[in-house]
């Protein structure tokens, strides 16, 4: 992940020619600029403008957590993030959690553990543990469970879902 250089919540400026307003960002620790509505959320300008789909969006309503994306480390329903609220911060992605040379840890333990049938909520799913995983080093089961609580699967993989956090959890701290 990269960091903000950016100062956070530094006003939008206009667009040219009367066009929407300019919005500054730090996306997987690539700096954008892109001009986009004052009613646009985040999670449209990630996909729609900056293409990156690792985020879903299932309810939309900041209820199923399918959007969930990393604002200053923090896990974050991109569906109901006006875009330029968080003008300046750093925004990690699904696509930025690892690196060009591996998965993120939570990611190589979801693989390991087939934890997917659809593979629709895993977006929130991951993103969710691996903030967890980043501020606790030792989570536990309830903990986890807790955490993840917010985050729907229709599929009903809940259950290889926790196990494969407890995995990287597990790894993670006798790493
Ligand atoms: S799409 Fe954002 S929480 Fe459901
Ligand atoms: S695997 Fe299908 S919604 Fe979770």
């Amino acid at each position: 992940m990269g960091s903000c250089d950016a100062s956070p919540g530094q006003a939008a400026a206009p667009g040219a020619g009367g066009s929407a307003p300019v919005l500054a960002l730090e996306v997987n620790g690539r700096a954008v600029s892109v001009s986009v509505s004052r009613e646009a959320t985040l999670l449209h300008v990630l996909r729609n403008d900056l293409g990156l789909n690792g985020p879903k969006y299932g309810c939309g309503l900041g209820q199923c957590g399918a959007c969930t994306v990393h604002v200053d480390g923090v896990a974050a329903r991109a569906c109901v993030i006006p875009a330029h609220g968080v003008a300046g911060r750093c925004i990690t992605t699904l696509e930025g959690l690892g690196s060009r040379h591996g998965f993120h840890p939570v990611q190589q333990a979801f693989e390991r553990a087939q934890a997917a049938q659809c593979g629709y909520c895993l977006n929130g799913m991951v993103m969710q543990a691996a903030a967890l995983l980043a501020r606790e080093a030792r989570p536990s089961p309830a903990r986890i469970r807790a955490e993840l609580s917010g985050n729907l699967c229709r599929c009903g993989t809940h259950i290889e879902i926790l196990r494969a956090v407890e995995d990287a959890a597990a790894r993670l701290a006798s790493a």
